[in-house]
């Protein structure tokens, strides 16, 4: 082992230097990283060298007059390779804050591989800088210990998905990214084609005909890690790319389907140290938006929304009686402790129940002298009211009368920023998990964007066989064998059972306004599929980067994705997207009208 005192990576490392523990006391070590900080004292310096396993401290002394004199030289982000011994502190230097805290390396050879320009930021948890310069260092923001555990942990879980699925007989499979459009709500990314001019592919919103169609091919069960793209709205939990778990089998009842994905869950989470209690419950979608004003409720408290309905029609005021007789409702909310909320408080969450849609929000609470309400009422209906609410002394009732679907809508946003108040409060745990299946959504929905009938989940969804008979006559009434997964009301997957019979999905495309022509010219090659023996079949698609957020306990699928896009689809990293030449822009054929 010799220092040739050229740059170069020349001695083999013999550990990581977040590994070191005080068992180690006594060795002679190689490490290799990047200096995070330069402590100097005059007779010691102090170098915390940082890798992707963690940080370990360095020290050089006057023992060692040239290598004191390197290390008084170091700058942040240098990239070194260190040789020396192992020691434990004294009492009075441990750091119980850091896992190699007990002990530090005595340098006894140091050699700078690289040195480093001053960074924009400093690299250091939590981040200090704004998220947008962050994402144009990315490769700086990621050499953060809480970035490099967050990509670890992705890492992690990516593999033990792949062989927990792998056990259970499922075979990873890829599918094409050049390909045509299957439609999952969102627009599609198009690639033009050179070869043939005015035609374009699309990257695939997700796999799902060709996961169909593997089944059909007798793959039986058949599951990717697969990226997908969607030209959509971007939020915390959404991404322009995105990852899934996409699973499919042949031959199943759907409860087989959610056991697989239950024991999937609970070891995907054992990951980071949780415990999932099974079997998850289940709401059917009415259940769901009646109880919680959600299709992706959050669990994590109980607090249900109450039909106060028939409260309200006898009420005595005539402004929910007659709201009521109109067909609208009464809706209540019981918010636990908060009875003291200040008067603009109040106000504020009337000015939000008017921006989701109410005409306005009713509260009552107990004062002095007895139950008070923002609406004029006599003292035994509001305790009528206080009682269905189940409330106590210290609470706050939240009423909001209208059509059923706002009042549930309202409360339900409510419902969900009180929880988010309870975990960030400390009143709640945030390290619980509230898993829960959502079935028997409706097959259609109206979209007003389009003015048109849509599928709620996608075409190949199977009707309930139940409501076979209502599809052209009362679509709207037809309920879907689909269902999601839900996670402390973040939707992390969807699928169902699908439709087999190809007279049954030709009669799917009629209702949804595609011409037999068009069915033909989009999904024939699918139809035809369907036509050669195809077995009953059903799947599901988990969102993995939202999955891996919440087991990292971040807020942001962008925290979890090494190189994510901003919320306005930009990498600031590269610049995507960019303009490209105009020589390529004429071998596609193409021109470009407006910018
Ligand atoms: P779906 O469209 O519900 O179903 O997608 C499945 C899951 O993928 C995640 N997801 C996203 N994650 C991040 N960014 C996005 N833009 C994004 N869009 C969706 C969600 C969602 O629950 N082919 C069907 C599945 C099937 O029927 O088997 C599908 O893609 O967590």
């Amino acid at each position: 082992m010799e220092n040739s005192g050229k740059s170069g990576f020349l001695w083999k490392r013999t550990d990581y230097c977040g590994d070191l523990r005080a068992g180690d006391a006594g060795r002679e070590v190689i490490l290799a990283g990047w200096v995070q900080r330069v402590r100097d004292i005059g007779s010691l310096v102090f170098v915390d060298l940082r890798d992707r396993s963690g940080l370990v401290q360095l020290v050089a002394g006057t023992d060692r007059p040239e290598i004191l004199e390197k290390a008084k030289k170091l700058r942040g982000e240098a990239v070194l390779q260190v040789r020396g011994a192992v020691k434990k502190r004294g009492a009075d230097a441990l750091n119980p804050d850091l896992a190699t805290g007990e002990i530090e390396v005595e340098l006894e050879d140091l050699e700078v591989l690289n040195q480093a320009a001053t960074p924009p930021f400093v690299i250091s948890d939590p981040p200090q800088a704004s998220e947008e310069l962050r994402l144009k260092y990315r490769y700086l923001d990621l050499r953060r210990p809480a970035m490099q555990k967050n990509i670890i942990l992705r890492h992690q879980a990516a593999l033990l998905t792949r062989n927990f699925l792998s056990r259970k007989g499922f075979l990873e499979i890829e599918t094409p990214f050049l390909t045509k459009s299957t439609p999952e709500g969102a627009r599609d990314y198009l690639v033009p084609s050179r070869i043939y001019r005015g035609k374009f592919y699309a990257l695939p919103q997700s796999p799902q005909l060709f996961k169909q169609i593997l089944m059909i091919s007798g793959f039986d069960r058949y599951f990717q890690v697969v990226r997908c793209f969607r030209d959509e709205d971007l939020r915390a939990d959404r991404q322009p790319e995105f990852t899934q778990i996409d699973i499919e089998m042949s031959f199943i009842q759907r409860e087989e389907l959610f056991d697989l994905i239950e024991e999937l869950m609970a070891e995907f989470f054992s990951l980071g140290g949780y415990k999932v209690e099974r079997p998850f419950p289940k709401l059917t979608y009415e259940q769901a938006l009646d109880r919680y004003g959600s299709d992706k409720p959050d669990l994590r408290d109980e607090i249900a929304i109450a039909d106060l309905t028939e409260i309200g029609r006898s009420s005595g005021s005539e402004l929910l009686s007659g709201l009521i007789a109109r067909g609208g409702a009464l809706k209540g909310l019981l918010i636990k402790g908060v009875g003291g909320f200040s008067r603009s408080r109040l106000d504020k969450l009337q000015e939000e129940a008017r921006s989701l849609g109410a005409g306005g929000l009713i509260w009552v609470r107990k004062a002095e002298g007895g139950l008070k309400s923002s609406l004029k009422l006599e003292p035994d209906k509001l305790r009528a009211i206080w009682q269905a609410l189940g409330a106590e002394d210290s609470d706050l009732g939240l009423l909001v009368a209208s059509d059923t679907k706002i009042a549930v809508k309202v409360l339900g946003e409510f419902r969900k920023n009180f929880i988010l108040e309870k975990i960030k409060d400390g009143r709640l745990d945030k390290n619980k998990l509230a898993f829960c299946w959502v079935t028997d959504f409706p097959l259609f929905e109206w979209s007003e964007e389009e003015q048109r009938i849509v599928s709620m989940h996608h075409p190949f969804t199977s009707p309930s066989p139940a409501d076979l008979e209502l599809l052209e006559t009362d679509p709207f009434r037809v309920k879907a064998l689909a269902y999601d997964i839900v996670l402390n009301g973040y939707e992390v997957g969807g699928g169902s059972v699908r439709i087999h019979q190809p007279e049954l999905q030709a009669r799917i495309f009629k209702i949804l306004g595609l011409t037999p022509e068009q069915a033909r010219e989009k999904f024939g090659f699918f139809l035809e599929a369907l036509t050669y023996g195809a077995p009953p079949h059903g799947g599901i698609a988990l969102g993995f980067d939202r999955l891996v957020m919440l087991l990292c306990g971040e807020e942001s699928i962008r925290d979890v994705i090494p190189f994510p896009k901003t919320t306005s689809a930009l990498c600031l990293m590269t610049g995507s997207p960019s303009p490209v030449d105009l020589r390529q822009l004429e071998e596609l054929g193409l021109q470009i009208t407006r910018s």
